[in-house]
């Protein structure tokens, strides 16, 4: 039966994702109400939803997912019948530095976002139309050998990080919510995003911002560890069909067929990088430093690191489920989406150099003050 949303509650909407799909759904779907809830963490920025503050249906409630009667509060306010969430600890590396923040916000945050839609959902509305879309990634599954077919949904948890390890554990709670008290809920496990607002401590936008400062590319040990990448509009391509038309109690996997060792992404997007300097000669009095401004290559920056304590071989996602039964395809080939992604860095230099600085909170003080503080959404 397929679900016909009317008001989300997006949690985790002002990062690298959760911003892209709010975007994406307004557009496709104006009529619809959307509430961010974010706590605003290094990883959250305000900034990525600006262009929203004039959308009459748009709202931003600054919350933890810890908090339950915030969200309580926010899922009665706008009559909410879908929940998307996102909020989480998100970054492999700090996970392994500091494990706790990764408990706390992805399983104590995921169970507390369970509990407050439970009680609102079912225990005080009985409201039978609701959806509880919980988005989740392949690291739960493992690593996999060279030879091993992709993972599907059936593949057996083995995550390997913390960061793996918390969304897993958030993965079971969801399913037990569904299981148990018969909340109506889908999970969908996507492969390595890339694209527009990426936080610049993950590959992709870590390599473009080096680049620019003729910083070292850091490559983990040999670099010949494969991800499978997919452009994050394709993910939200892929959510939305799950939240319309994927069944309660299913997980779905999302990929993008697209598996590339470090090593080529690294070398690609080298190339790409001098290709634009050599037809833009402007961006050398911007960026000095970058190899191109005197006509070398970004090569030049590759070295060779420590490899990660623990560092996955392969991922590889199978995503022929939701292909099949729900009409997901991916539109935006790799090529494509890193060439659009690398112009809008270039493009976004103020947004980039704001977020690594931390400054942005002054921004959002200045532009978001009367929606930001807590007081304001109750
Ligand atoms: P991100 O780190 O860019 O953004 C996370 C957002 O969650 C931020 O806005 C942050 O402020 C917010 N947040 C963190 N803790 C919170 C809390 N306790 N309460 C409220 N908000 C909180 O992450 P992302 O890359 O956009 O990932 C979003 C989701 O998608 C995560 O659940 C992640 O596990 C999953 N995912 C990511 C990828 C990827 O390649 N980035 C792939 C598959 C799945
Ligand atoms: P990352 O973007 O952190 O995503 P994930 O760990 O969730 O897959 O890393 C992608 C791959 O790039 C991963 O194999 C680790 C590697 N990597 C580097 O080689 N150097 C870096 O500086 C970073 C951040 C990642």
């Amino acid at each position: 039966m397929t679900h016909q949303p009317q008001s989300l509650l997006v949690t985790g909407g002002a990062g690298f994702i959760g911003a892209n799909f709010v975007h994406y759904w307004i557009q496709r779907y104006p009529a619809h109400r959307v509430t961010v809830l974010d706590a605003l963490t290094y990883a959250g920025n305000i900034e990525n939803l600006a262009s929203l503050r004039e959308q009459p249906h748009f709202r931003f409630v600054h919350g933890d997912i810890r908090d339950f009667d915030t969200i309580a509060q926010a899922l009665r306010d706008a009559a909410v019948d879908t929940i998307v969430h996102f909020a989480a600890e998100s970054h492999v590396d700090r996970s392994i530095h500091g494990p706790d923040a990764f408990i706390d916000a992805n399983v104590l945050g995921t169970h507390t976002l369970l509990k407050a839609a439970k009680a609102v959902w079912l225990d005080r509305d009985n409201r039978a139309v609701h959806r509880f879309h919980h988005v989740s990634t392949d690291e739960v599954y493992g690593t996999l050998g060279p030879e091993d077919p992709p993972f599907e949904e059936t593949t057996p948890y083995a995550p390997n990080s913390p960061y793996a390890a918390s969304k897993a554990a958030s993965d079971h709670l969801v399913r037990a919510y569904h299981h148990t008290y018969g909340l109506n809920t889908t999970t969908s496990n996507c492969s390595n995003n890339y694209g527009p607002y990426h936080f610049p401590e993950k590959l992709i936008p870590l390599l473009i911002v080096n680049m620019l400062a003729g910083k070292p590319l850091p490559v983990y040990g040999d670099g010949q560890q494969v991800r499978d990448w997919l452009h994050v509009e394709d993910h939200c391509r892929g959510i939305d069909r799950v939240i319309r038309h994927g069944n309660a109690g299913e997980t779905y996997n999302i990929g993008g067929n697209n598996e590339r060792p470090n090593m080529e992404i690294v070398t690609l997007l080298c190339g790409l990088m001098d290709d634009v300097f050599r037809h833009t000669p402007a961006l050398g009095e911007r960026f000095p430093q970058a190899p191109p401004t005197e006509g070398r290559s970004c090569a030049e920056l590759i070295t060779h690191v420590t490899d990660r304590p623990g560092h996955d071989r392969r991922y590889a996602i199978n995503a022929q489920k939701a292909m099949q039964a729900l009409g997901y395809r991916p539109e935006i080939t790799f090529e494509d989406g890193l060439q659009q992604t690398l112009a809008w860095y270039l493009e976004n230099e103020t947004w980039w150099r704001r977020v690594m600085a931390g400054s942005y909170r002054d921004w959002v003080d200045l532009h978001y003050r009367d929606q930001t503080s807590p007081e304001a959404t109750r």
